[in-house]
């Protein structure tokens, strides 16, 4: 069976959800979808400027967070369209949390110098923006699909002209004259995520096997606080760094301050600084978890700002508020991706990307703490208004389908790139994980996890979230994007 439509989204996150609605009044869409993403379960909130100097420090504070590797005209872009599209959200209905003036409600996160982070029922800021985008779409002609898209198909002219998709015990094959990734990030390459099981690095081996470029696959962000939960793998719950915003600190086993005089934001250093704290404490204890003592907050701050932490706490019987609770870094964000311009477009024609899955180079070496659903906001208008534009013309010629492998062994990859692709790296590691991930097919999990490990053996440098314990200074030998495409064999 094949359908034709105009554009075909592959993503229902911010990023895929924000594309659709852009391109709802003027296209005929088909959204797809293999599970909501990440979005619905993001905490902490919208990273958005406000007042006529905070873009230039929300700019610089991305920059810094960056390692100084970021992309500044993709940044300008994102902090100075970021305001209007959180208005639009707001108009569309998304409820924010306000002050008794009526004013957004606005908190401090990692590696910002101002409170400009707004959030939505305390910590349940994904799950508003995620309902109110997708009640908006409801309004609109977008056509939705479930099912997991296996292939692209690509003409002999070189272009990306429709997808495959694996429906019920059905693939369908759907043409279009475009399609935009906005399948997120890597997370269930790895053991343990903050990301849902359906989140696993799709877009990416669909871009390579393309023929697409992706960039910075090395910089993988662990967040430094998800919830212990005893269990070594899946995803896990989050505790946003909004906690620590209002006050939490974290601690070793010995009750010791972990980022005491460690940074001059402490506690509120970039999100990459205070992971590699984490688990520099947790390795000189021996011990799989540290401590976050938020019990100086005052209780109803915490029951008002911090519903979905209270509740997962007590899902594993600890109390936030009279007692530490324990928490270990866990994969959490791609700052890397398939690389493209500032309005989507992958070196495939036919083909663009958005959000986790694309490297526009706004997130550099390290992204900042709520940057995130911004980034979707406001590169989906980015996307949609290009394609709004400009559609390419339909291609009728010859076109071969290439479709995704299934990978034979998915919990080794994830235990490979988890033991030698983590926080903490070294050139020895990688090419132990290169080695033992050879053997494991060209799947899509395996191909996500050669990207990671090639890349990083190849940066031979720290920046960032890429640590090299063998190279542990950043180089200005390499102040340069690293590349990753796949040979004739499939393999990166
Ligand atoms: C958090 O709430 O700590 C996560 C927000 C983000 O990933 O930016």
């Amino acid at each position: 069976m094949t359908r034709t439509v105009d554009v075909v989204v592959i993503g229902a996150g911010v990023a895929g959800l924000s594309t659709a609605l852009g391109l709802a009044a003027t296209r005929d869409v088909l959204l797809l979808s293999a599970g909501d993403g990440s979005t619905p379960w993001a905490q902490g909130g919208v990273a958005a400027a406000y007042g006529d100097d905070d873009p230039l420090d929300h700019a610089r504070d991305t920059d810094i967070a960056g390692a100084g590797f970021c992309d500044p005209r993709n940044v300008r872009a994102l902090v100075e369209e970021g305001p209007q599209r959180l208005a639009e959200l707001i108009a569309q209905g998304a409820r924010f949390d306000r002050d008794d003036d009526g004013s957004l409600s606005r908190t401090l996160e990692g590696g910002h110098g101002r409170c400009r982070v707004v959030h939505a029922g305390g910590d349940a800021t994904g799950a508003e923006v995620h309902r109110a985008l997708r009640s908006a779409l409801r309004l609109t002609g977008v056509q939705t699909m479930d099912g997991r898209t296996v292939g692209l198909v690509k003409s002999d002219s070189g272009r990306i002209v429709g997808v495959l998709v694996e429906s019920g015990p059905e693939t369908i094959r759907i043409d279009a004259r475009a399609v935009v990734l906005a399948t997120g990030g890597v997370g269930n390459a790895y053991l343990a995520s903050t990301n849902p099981p359906s989140v696993r690095g799709d877009g990416i081996a669909l871009a390579l096997r393309a023929g697409a470029s992706v960039v910075d696959m090395e910089f993988v962000q662990f967040h430094p606080t998800a919830l212990f939960t005893g269990e070594t793998g899946g995803q896990l719950p989050l505790v946003t760094e909004a906690v620590r915003g209002e006050g939490a600190v974290l601690r070793d086993l010995h009750g010791r301050r972990i980022m005491a005089g460690r940074h001059p934001r402490a506690d509120l250093a970039p999100r990459d600084v205070v992971a590699r704290e984490v688990e520099a404490a947790m390795r000189r204890d021996g011990s799989d978890h540290v401590w976050l003592d938020a019990t100086s907050i005052a209780p109803a701050v915490l029951r008002r700002r911090f519903p979905t932490v209270l509740a997962s706490c007590a899902r594993i019987g600890v109390d936030l508020l009279s007692e530490q609770i324990p928490v270990a870094p866990a994969e959490h964000f791609l700052c890397g991706g398939v690389r493209t311009d500032r309005n989507g477009a992958t070196d495939v024609p036919g083909l663009y990307a958005v959000g986790e899955v694309a490297a526009t180079g706004v997130h550099g070496a390290n992204r900042l703490a709520s940057n995130s659903l911004l980034e979707g906001l406001v590169f989906g208008r980015r996307v949609a208004t290009a394609l709004t534009l400009d559609l390419p013309a339909p291609d009728h010629g010859h076109s071969d389908e290439l479709v995704l492998e299934p990978d034979p062994e998915p919990q080794r990859i994830r235990a490979i790139l988890t033991k030698y692709a983590g926080i903490r790296r070294d050139g020895a590691g990688l090419n132990a994980a290169a080695g033992e991930l050879e053997p494991l097919g060209a799947g899509p999990l395996a191909t996500v996890a050669r990207s990671i490990v090639a890349a990083a053996t190849a940066r031979q440098d720290s920046r960032g979230c890429h640590w090299r314990s063998d190279h542990p200074h950043s180089d200005e030998r390499w102040d340069e994007h690293i590349v990753v495409r796949l040979d004739e064999d499939g393999r990166p």
